[in-house]
């Protein structure tokens, strides 16, 4: 049995994790850590109380925990699975260093089929170098960040791979706030329940391509990072992601 730890437990994403190791033959639950302690479910607040034999830890918290976590993680020489997003340069950078010392499995999104609208983005960039191309994600009223790190992540597809040199814009507003030739657009639209929607628009002369993903639950994430968590186990250290599984 694989024994993880869960980061952000008590999160929206933390419950569908261990609704999801407590339904896995592989998987068991050893503790989480939170933003308060709990005995009963063995949920610590402070990583300096945490002595448990653990496999792997499954982040899915905030931005200001992940440092701390990198450094329990490698101290215990224990793989970390980290979902989080928001990550700046420095945690990122943090994360690089550690996977040299631990194995370390990050994406900002951990559903398949976004992975897959990834790689269509990736070559319609390519072919559609004259379109504009914006990029539209919705979330629930809840989520902290914004842009979502999905956002980022199919933006920066595009950049990569249109002939074209592109900059980020964060939507427009003003009285001269025109389209630039050079702008790849992200909006970030928050409301309700909205699980996560990303659109990616190529727009040119008369005609316009649209690719779509929405996640219809959460538990979509929870599957592709215990997946991952099983995938790490089975590694040295290094930095991995959904095409690495
Ligand atoms: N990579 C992916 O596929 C993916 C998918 C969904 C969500 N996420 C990301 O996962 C993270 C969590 O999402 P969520 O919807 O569960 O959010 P949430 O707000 O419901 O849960 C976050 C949890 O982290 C805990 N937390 C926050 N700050 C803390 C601190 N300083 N110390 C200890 N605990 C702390 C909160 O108490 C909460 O229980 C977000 O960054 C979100 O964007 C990633």
């Amino acid at each position: 049995m694989i024994k993880v730890m869960i980061s952000g437990i008590n999160g929206a994403m933390g419950r569908n994790v261990l609704e999801v190791i407590n339904e896995d033959k592989d998987t068991t639950y050893v503790c989480g850590f939170d933003k308060d302690e709990n005995k009963e479910e063995n949920i610590y607040n402070n990583f300096d109380n945490i002595n448990e034999d653990i496999d792997v830890v499954i982040d899915f918290s905030h931005f200001s925990v992940v440092n701390d976590l990198i450094s329990f993680c490698k101290k215990k020489n224990i793989p970390l699975v980290c979902a989080t997003t928001g990550l700046d340069e420095e945690i990122l950078n943090n994360l690089h260093d550690a996977s040299k010392d631990i194995p370390i499995f990050q994406t900002g999104n951990f559903s398949y089929g976004i992975n897959v609208l990834e790689k269509l983005v990736e070559t319609a960039a390519k072919l559609l170098g004259d379109f504009d191309a914006e990029v539209i994600e919705k979330h629930h009223n809840k989520k902290v960040d914004a842009p979502s790190g999905t956002a980022y992540m199919l933006a920066e597809k595009i950049k990569e791979n249109s002939p074209k040199e592109l900059e980020y814009k964060f939507s427009r507003y003003g009285k001269d706030a025109k389209r630039e030739e050079k702008d790849i657009t992200i909006h970030a639209v928050r409301g309700g329940s909205i699980v996560g929607t990303h659109e990616v628009l190529f727009a040119g002369a008369d005609q316009v391509i649209e690719i779509k993903h929405s996640a219809y639950s959460k538990k979509v994430f929870a599957y592709g990072a215990v997946k991952a968590a099983k995938f790490l186990v089975t590694k040295k250290n290094g930095y991995y992601n959904m095409k690495d599984m």
